[in-house]
């Protein structure tokens, strides 16, 4: 019998995250929790209250959870209230991946369709590599970190934990893109990016 999985999020990521699993066969998700429950279902799966669920889905055998929360401080958070409470996070990665062998993928990290991970990659624990981004070699993206749909970071960028590289973002080769920090839907980061920044443009500045 397949592991079940509980997703904790049922919000936008979090319907990614059930396509994903439908997609990869397995573990069996048995349903959603979430701040604020709504009444009901989500793509057939229950939503089955809050977080004060968890303990009775673990005593019911209910071993894996996936953190489906896009905000990566919120995600952090998250995790470390369910690894306490007992559940282990496994990395997801949709089968159209392309990982290279050499290219490692952290504890609750989320790979969507369509990525590409280039050789030596390190994808930290609990990142978000959203659908279509391509790492290219000796990338490292750090913990909670998430890249959005369709961005390029070029061999050698370094992402700090919880930044955010938005969608179609590219980053030049050996950029360090700062903790925290966020760049902008379509930029184009030609420099370093401090700490906490939010960048954005061609070529990308603080905004
Ligand atoms: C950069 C970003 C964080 C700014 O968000 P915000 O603080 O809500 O900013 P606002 O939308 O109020 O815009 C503030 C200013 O920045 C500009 N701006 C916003 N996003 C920009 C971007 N991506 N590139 C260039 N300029 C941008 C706006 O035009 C506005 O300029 P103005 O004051 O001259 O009118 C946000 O726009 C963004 O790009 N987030 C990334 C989201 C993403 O791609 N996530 C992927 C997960 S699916």
């Amino acid at each position: 019998m397949a592991e079940r999985l509980v997703i904790l999020g049922a919000g936008g990521h979090g319907r990614a995250v059930i396509e994903l699993l439908r997609d990869l066969g397995g573990p069996e998700p048995v349903g959603l929790v979430d701040a604020a429950p709504g009444a009901g279902a989500m793509l057939g799966l229950p939503i089955l209250g809050t977080e004060a669920a968890l303990p009775g889905l673990l005593a019911a055998g209910v071993r894996l959870a996936c953190i489906a929360i896009g905000d990566n401080a919120a995600r952090a958070a998250a995790a470390a209230r369910l690894t306490e409470l007992g559940f282990v996070l496994p990395a997801l990665l949709h089968p159209s991946v392309i990982r290279a062998g050499s290219a490692v993928v952290g504890a609750g990290a989320v790979v969507l369709p369509r990525v590409v991970l280039g050789a030596c990659v390190r994808v930290a624990l609990l990142a978000i590599v959203n659908t279509g981004a391509i790492l290219e070699h000796d990338v490292v993206l750090g913990e909670a970190a998430h890249c959005g749909p369709g961005a390029v970071l070029a061999g050698g960028v370094r992402v700090g934990a919880r930044a955010l590289i938005g969608a179609g973002a590219a980053c030049k080769p050996y950029a360090c893109i700062g903790e925290g920090a966020v760049v902008g839907t379509g930029a184009a980061v030609t420099r370093d990016v401090a700490p906490g920044a939010v960048v954005g443009g061609v070529p990308a500045r603080v905004l």
